[in-house]
């Protein structure tokens, strides 16, 4: 796993820009970072190597606690449903810097994931440094990063690599997806361990993983529909992202990447909250965007797109084909590949990096180094 992210040795090849470059090496990405845990020959469980040597400190650990900043906040958000919800362990996730000045308590047994693509992010540095001070019993760190040769993967117990490569543009991309396919694999290793997760429902999950690569290599195909949909954004001046379930940490990383490159204000909401304040923003002139797989929270979404329709905003809907979802007036549909609903926000991270990207390209915008921001901040 010899791969350095400060090595800026990658060329853009045919690409334009970096950010697209990365975009398109996704399927690759991930398909390498899965391979850390499974084997393709091997359909029934976790190759037995995968975070061998710890297996003893994550059976004890009866927490998690995730902290990261930017873009690996938004996987720690994602992840935090996969712990809960597949394997039953709590699970709480912080922006590292409001964590580290808020006197957090730390319970006993906790595996503290600190996700961050370059790993000298100061902030989520710091904060796991507090942790380490307060010495509680039973702790676990883990550093979830880009960077082998990284200060956080010095100081952490367990490095699990991203196998994302390089990653140039400012606006964090592959390694965003391959953050969430990590993260994915030690729900499932901690599941094993633990015995929270065993046949059938890992043997399917395996499967669903091994699938992954392929349906990110088939979301490409959005790139020109997407394009043609950035259209419709170029002289807006705000925008909204609406996901619930596992969608919302992607409407929040959509908003995010919108900002970063296009300049377009944007939020990321979680669709029940619209009748809690953005519904009133809604007009012909505010684009709504919405991550809307068929998944077990389709219909309320659904209904949360109908409250938008009736008052004139105009939706942008990246849903599957089997929601039967109809493009209309002010209503634009792109089908998303199909996969199931606990990978959903990995492939779905695809088109909402498209859709920004289009758009700033149109606007004309510093699209790998955007203005002000960097792509590591050491400093607080
Ligand atoms: C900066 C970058 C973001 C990134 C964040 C956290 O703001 O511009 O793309 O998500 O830092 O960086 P890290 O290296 O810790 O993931």
């Amino acid at each position: 796993h010899e791969i350095d992210a400060t090595q800026h040795n990658a060329d853009k090849g045919e690409f334009k820009h970096y950010m697209l470059k990365e975009i398109y090496e996704q399927p690759d990405a991930v398909a390498r970072t899965i391979e850390m845990a499974l084997d393709n020959n091997e359909t029934s469980k976790l190759r037995d190597d995968f975070l061998q040597r710890y297996e003893t400190q994550l059976a004890g650990i009866r927490h998690v606690q995730i902290l990261a900043c930017g873009t690996s906040y938004h996987s720690g958000l994602v992840a935090k449903y996969w712990f809960e919800s597949l394997i039953r362990v709590p699970c709480s996730v912080e922006v590292a810097s409001e964590f580290r000045y808020r006197n957090p308590v730390v319970v006993d047994n906790c595996l503290v994931i600190c996700i961050s693509q370059s790993g000298e992010t100061a902030d989520t540095l710091s904060a796991l440094r507090d942790i380490q001070k307060q010495t509680p019993a039973g702790l676990v760190s883990l550093a979830l990063c880009n960077v082998p040769t990284s200060s956080l993967v010095r100081e952490t117990d367990i490095f699990l690599p991203t196998l994302a490569g390089p990653e140039i543009g400012v606006a964090s991309t592959k390694a965003f997806t391959t953050q969430l396919a990590a993260l994915m694999l030690l729900v499932l290793k901690v599941g094993v361990i633990q015995q929270r997760v065993t046949g059938e429902r890992l043997t399917t999950l395996i499967g669903e993983l091994q699938q992954l690569p392929g349906q990110l290599y088939a979301s490409l195909n959005l790139d020109a529909p997407i394009k043609t949909m950035s259209e419709h954004f170029e002289d807006k001046k705000s925008c909204l992202f609406l996901g619930r379930g596992l969608q919302f940490p992607i409407a929040l990383e959509g908003a995010l990447k919108l900002k970063e490159i296009s300049y377009i204000h944007a939020e990321g909401y979680a669709a029940g909250e619209l009748k809690h304040g953005p519904l009133a923003l809604v007009d012909k002139d505010m684009p709504i965007v919405v991550l809307a797989p068929k998944d077990s929270m389709f219909d309320k979404l659904k209904a949360n797109m109908q409250e938008v329709h009736a008052r004139h905003g105009e939706l942008f809907v990246f849903a599957s084909e089997a929601s039967q979802m109809v493009a209309e007036d002010r209503l634009h549909v792109v089908y998303v590949p199909e996969v199931c609903e606990v990978l959903a926000p990995i492939v779905y991270s695809v088109p909402v990096q498209l859709l920004s990207y289009h758009v700033a390209v149109m606007r004309g915008t510093d699209v790998d180094q955007p203005r002000n921001l960097a792509k590591s901040v050491t400093v607080e």
